[in-house]
C-alpha cells in the first residue's frame, strides 16, 4: 500500500537536499516555490506515463493536496518544519523559510548549504529509516527532474539504469543503500569481535602470568630429581637407576599446583613399586603410598621440604619421550603455552578434566591442543614425527616408534606465518570440539598430524585421543559414555561465554 503523505514529504526533502548543494558553504540558495509545485507536477506525470514503472504512483495525492500549486507547497512547508504526523521521517536538519516578497507568485524558498557532516547524516539516515520499497521511484524521479526541468546535476554523483531500464541516481537506490547498510553492519560486527578478542587475549594473558611456574619452581623440582637420584644411588649403589622427570615439569607446561611426575628407569630388573616405596619411606619421603594395581602402577608421596605431591613410576620410558616432544611442540610457538593454561582452566571449571573420573586427562587435552594447532591454517604446529629423514631423531624404545624432529627452531618461523591470537585460536578450538569434531567417530592423531576417522574399532572407547608413540594406545580409553556428551557440552558452553565476552563464566576466574 504505502504511506503517500510520507513517502511525498521523503520526496520534498530530497529535493531541498538537491537544492542546498547549489548553495555556496555557510550560504543560502533561495528557490521559487513555484519550482517545487513544478516539480510535484512532473511528479504526477511520470505516474501516470506508461515510460516509467514507479511503485508508488502519487498523482491523486498530488491532486488532492494541491501539491502542484503553490498553496498546497506551503502547506507542505508548514506540515515538514511542525510535523503532526507520528511517523514522519526527518532528513533534511533545517526548518526552511519562504522568503516574503509583494509578489505571492515571486516568493522564494530558502534553503541553506549543508556541512559535509550533516550530508552524510543525511545520506544515512535516507539509507536507514526511509521504507527500501521507495528508494528505486525516489531515486528514478530525482534523475528525471535534474535531466528535464533543472538542467544542473543538484547533488550530482553516478547514476545507474534500473531493472526496467529507467535511470536513477545511484545514491537513492535501494541496491546501494541495502549494500550501505551491510557494509555498515559487517564494520560494526568486525569491531564488535575485535573488542572481544582483545579482551579474551588479555585475560588469557593475566592466566598465564598468574598460572606459570616459576623459574624457581622448576628449579626446585628439579633439584628434587636430583635428590631422588642420590638417595636411590645409595640404596642402589651397585645398579644403575635413573630418574627422570615427566609430565608438566618437563614438557613445559608446569603450574605453580603441579604434582611432579618421575619414573625411574631401572635395567638391572630391581626395582617394584613396593620396594621404591621402601626406599622412598626410609629416605624421609612422607604419605608413601604404593599403587601396584594401577594401569601404569605408581607410588604417590609428598616431599617434606618442598611440600609438593609426586608420582613415580617405574621404566617409564616411552613416557619421557611424551614429554619431550610436547616440549618440542611448545618451544616451537609461545601461542601452546598461552592456550595450554586457559583450556586447561575451562577444562577445570566445567569439571572435565579428570582421568580418575572418567573424564579427560592433561595428556589427553594436550595432544587435542597440539593437534588442533596442527590442522588449522596456516599450520601453527608441524608434524614432528613426519619429517624427512635428516632432520628426525631415530629412537625405538619398547618396540615403539619414538622417531620425531627435536629442533624447534625448524619450525618456527612456519608457525608464525599464521597471525591468529590466542584468543582467536582458543575460541577456534572450543568451536571445533563442541560443535564439529565428531566424538563417536573421529580420533584426534597428533603423530599423522591430523583428525581422522577412527582406526581401531574397541567397544570401550568412547572418545579416541591415540598416543603419538604407542600407536594403539588411546590415551582418553577411560572416557565413559555418559561423559562425551558433558565434555562436548562444555566446549559449548564456554564457547558461547567467551563470545559472550564473558571469562568469569568460561573460567571461573577474573582480572
Ligand atoms: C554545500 O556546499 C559545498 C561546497 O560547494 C558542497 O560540497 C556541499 O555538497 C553543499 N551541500 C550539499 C547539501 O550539497
Ligand atoms: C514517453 O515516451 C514517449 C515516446 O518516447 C514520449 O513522447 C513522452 O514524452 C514520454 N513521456 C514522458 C513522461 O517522458
Ligand atoms: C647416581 O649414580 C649414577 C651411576 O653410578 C651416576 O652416574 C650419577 O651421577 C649418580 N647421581 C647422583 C645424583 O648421585
Ligand atoms: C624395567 O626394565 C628392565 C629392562 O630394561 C626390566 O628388566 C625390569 O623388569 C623393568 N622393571 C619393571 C618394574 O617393570
Ligand atoms: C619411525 O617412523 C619414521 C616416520 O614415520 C620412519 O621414517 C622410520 O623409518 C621409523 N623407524 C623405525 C625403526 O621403524
Ligand atoms: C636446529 O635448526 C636450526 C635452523 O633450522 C639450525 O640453525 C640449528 O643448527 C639446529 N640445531 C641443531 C642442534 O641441530
Amino acid at each position: 500500500m504505502g504511506n503517500r503523505k510520507l513517502y511525498l514529504s521523503i520526496l520534498f526533502q530530497c529535493l531541498l537536499f538537491e537544492h542546498a548543494a547549489q548553495a555556496d558553504p555557510g550560504d543560502f540558495i533561495f528557490v521559487k516555490v513555484a519550482d517545487f509545485a513544478r516539480c510535484f507536477d512532473l511528479v504526477a506525470v511520470l505516474s501516470r506515463s506508461d515510460n516509467y514503472s514507479l511503485s508508488f504512483p502519487s498523482d491523486i495525492h498530488i491532486s488532492k493536496n494541491e501539491l502542484n500549486e503553490i498553496c498546497g507547497i506551503k502547506d507542505l512547508i508548514q506540515e515538514f518544519n511542525d510535523p503532526t504526523d507520528m511517523d514522519a521521517i526527518t532528513l533534511f536538519p533545517y526548518d526552511v523559510e519562504i522568503d516574503d516578497h509583494d509578489d505571492y507568485d515571486d516568493e522564494d524558498i530558502k534553503i541553506p548549504n549543508l556541512s559535509t557532516s550533516e550530508v552524510h547524516d543525511f545520506l544515512w539516515t535516507y539509507a536507514r529509516e526511509v521504507p527500501l520499497e521507495y528508494h528505486d521511484d525516489i531515486a528514478t524521479i530525482i534523475c528525471y527532474i535534474r535531466h528535464n526541468f533543472w538542467y544542473h546535476s543538484g547533488s550530482g554523483g553516478s547514476t545507474v539504469h534500473l531493472g526496467s531500464d529507467d535511470e536513477a541516481v545511484t545514491k537513492y537506490t535501494k541496491i546501494h543503500n541495502e549494500a550501505k547498510l551491510e557494509r555498515k553492519r559487517e564494520k560494526e560486527l568486525q569491531q564488535k569481535a575485535k573488542r572481544r578478542i582483545d579482551h579474551i587475549n588479555s585475560q588469557m594473558d593475566c592466566l598465564q602470568d598468574d598460572k606459570i611456574s616459576s623459574e624457581e619452581r622448576d628449579r626446585e623440582v628439579l633439584s628434587l630429581s636430583k635428590r631422588i637420584q642420590t638417595d636411590l644411588n645409595t640404596s642402589y649403589p651397585r645398579n644403575f637407576i635413573t630418574v627422570q622427570l615427566l609430565g608438566s615439569f618437563a614438557n613445559g607446561l608446569s603450574s605453580q599446583t603441579s604434582d611432579a611426575d618421575l619414573t625411574a628407569l631401572d635395567t638391572s630388573n630391581y626395582l617394584t613399586i613396593q620396594t621404591l616405596a621402601a626406599v622412598l619411606k626410609r629416605r624421609g619421603y612422607r604419605n608413601v603410598v604404593p599403587i601396584p594395581n594401577a594401569k601404569v602402577p605408581i607410588v604417590t608421596f609428598k616431599d617434606p621440604r618442598m611440600n609438593i605431591l609426586c608420582d613415580m613410576s617405574i621404566n617409564e620410558s616411552v613416557a619421557i619421550e611424551n614429554s619431550r616432544l610436547i616440549k618440542t611442540y611448545g618451544a616451537i610457538d609461545n601461542r601452546v603455552r598461552i592456550i595450554w593454561f586457559s583450556l586447561k582452566q575451562i577444562a577445570k571449571r566445567y569439571g572435565i578434566l579428570s582421568a580418575k573420573k572418567g573424564f579427560l586427562s592433561s595428556y589427553a587435552l594436550t595432544l587435542m591442543l597440539i593437534t588442533y594447532l596442527q590442522t588449522v591454517t596456516p599450520p601453527i604446529l608441524p608434524d614432528l614425527q613426519q619429517q624427512t629423514t635428516n632432520r628426525m631423531v631415530d629412537r625405538v624404545i619398547n618396540g615403539h616408534n619414538c622417531s620425531f624432529d627435536r629442533n624447534w627452531s625448524n619450525h618456527e618461523a612456519t608457525a608464525r606465518m599464521n597471525t591468529d591470537t590466542p584468543a582467536e585460536l582458543l575460541l577456534g578450538l572450543l568451536k571445533f570440539f563442541g560443535y564439529k569434531f565428531n566424538y563417536d567417530q573421529w580420533e584426534v592423531n597428533t603423530r599423522l598430524g591430523q583428525f581422522l576417522t577412527m582406526q581401531m574399532s574397541v567397544d570401550s572407547w568412547n572418545m579416541c585421543v591415540m598416543d603419538p608413540f604407542m600407536v594403539t594406545r588411546n590415551v582418553a580409553g577411560m572416557v565413559r559414555e555418559s561423559n562425551v556428551r558433558v565434555i562436548k557440552e562444555a566446549f559449548q558452553k564456554s564457547y558461547t561465554a567467551l563470545m559472550n565476552e564473558d571469562w568469569y563464566t568460561a573460567t571461573n576466574t577474573s582480572y
